[in-house]
C-alpha cells in the first residue's frame, strides 16, 4: 500500500526529519533507506553558515537539546549532492531557511529547476539561530511562505515552531500558499546550553497541540517530535497526520525506520 503526501506516493509514512542525518552522504554510505518513505536533508541556506560555537548538543532526561545553529555549506555545495539524491530509491524533499525574503526566493528559484527534488520544507522555526525564527510572528510566516510560493511550483511544507494557539501561526502559512505543514520543530529549552529540545520529552506536548488543531485545520500534516516506535507513529496518524517524521531516534538506532516500519505493518494488518 502506498501513502499519499499531496500527490507524492510514499512507500511508507515514515520520513527522515531534517537535521539528524545531515545531508545524507555519510548515512546512506552505510545504512539503507529501508523503512523510509521520504528523506529531508538538513536545512540548506543560501550562503554557508558556520553555526553556533560548541557545545552544541546536550542530553536531558528523555530528550536532547541542540544548538547547531543551521551549520551547513550553502546551496552551491548542496547542489553537488544531485548524484546521491538521484540514486536513492525514495523521494527527497529539500529543507531551506533564509534570513531574508530575498534569500528564500533565491533558494526557491534554484530548487524549482531540480527535477530530482519533490518539494521544499520551509524551515521557519529554527529555535537556535538569532533573528531567524520567523515562526514567532504570524505576518512573517505569511510573507516568507508567500515569497517562496511565488517562485516555487511544486510542493511546499512550512515547518513551524510549537506555540500556544497554533492556529494563529498556521493560518498565515495557509494564506501564504503552503500545501502542507510540518508540525513541529524542536521546543525552545535551556540547560547548560540554550537550544531546541527534541526526543521523547516533547511528544506529549505536540500531541496536545495536534489535538487542538485537529478539527480546525484541513491541510496535510507531517508530524514531528519524539517518535521512537510504531505506537508513536500511530498516535500521530490517528490525529490526522499524513506522514510522520523521525529525528532524534536515529541517534539511538540508525536502523530505527526499518524497525518501526516492520512493527507498524503488524499493527496495520491486524
Ligand atoms: C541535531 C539536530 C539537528 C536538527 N537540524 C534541523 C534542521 O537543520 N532543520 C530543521 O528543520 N530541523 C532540524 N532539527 C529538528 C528535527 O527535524 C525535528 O523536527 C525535531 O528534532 C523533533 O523531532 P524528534 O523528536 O523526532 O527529533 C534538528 C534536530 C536535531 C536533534
Amino acid at each position: 500500500m502506498g501513502w499519499d503526501l499531496c500527490g507524492i506516493e510514499l512507500k511508507t509514512p515514515l520520513v527522515a526529519a531534517s537535521g539528524p542525518l545531515g545531508w545524507g552522504e555519510e548515512f546512506f554510505e552505510i545504512f539503507s533507506t529501508k523503512g523510509l518513505g521520504l528523506f529531508i536533508p538538513k536545512t540548506v541556506t543560501f550562503n554557508p553558515k558556520i553555526g553556533n560555537p560548541p557545545p552544541r548538543i546536550e542530553e536531558t532526561i528523555g530528550g536532547l537539546i541542540n544548538s547547531i545553529g543551521l551549520e551547513n555549506d550553502g546551496i552551491y555545495k548542496w547542489l553537488k549532492l544531485e548524484p546521491l539524491y538521484r540514486s536513492l530509491d525514495i523521494p527527497v524533499m529539500a529543507s531551506i531557511a533564509g534570513s531574508t525574503l530575498d534569500e528564500i526566493s533565491r533558494l526557491g528559484e534554484i530548487i524549482n529547476n531540480l527535477d530530482y527534488i519533490v518539494g521544499i520544507e520551509l524551515n521557519l522555526s529554527c529555535p537556535n539561530v538569532k533573528g531567524e525564527n520567523w515562526s514567532n510572528n504570524p505576518n512573517s510566516i505569511f510573507e516568507a511562505t508567500e515569497s517562496l510560493r511565488k517562485v516555487y511550483n511544486k510542493l511546499i511544507f512550512v515547518k513551524l515552531a510549537p506555540k500556544d494557539n497554533p492556529v494563529l501561526y498556521i493560518k498565515p502559512a495557509i494564506d501564504g500558499g503552503t500545501d502542507g505543514l510540518t508540525l513541529f520543530n524542536t521546543f525552545p529549552a535551556s540547560r547548560t546550553i540554550n537550544g531546541g529540545l527534541s526526543g521523547y520529552a516533547i511528544r506529549p506536548i505536540y500531541v496536545r497541540l495536534l489535538k487542538e488543531i485537529k478539527d480546525k485545520i484541513n491541510i496535510p500534516i507531517m508530524a514531528s517530535g519524539g517518535v521512537f516506535s510504531a505506537s508513536d507513529v500511530l498516535e500521530y496518524l490517528n490525529l490526522g497526520a499524513s506522514a510522520v517524521q523521525i529525528g532524534t531516534a536515529f541517534f539511538k538506532d540508525p536502523d530505527i525506520a526499518e524497525k518501526i516500519w516492520n512493527e507498524l505493518n503488524v499493527f496495520l494488518k491486524s
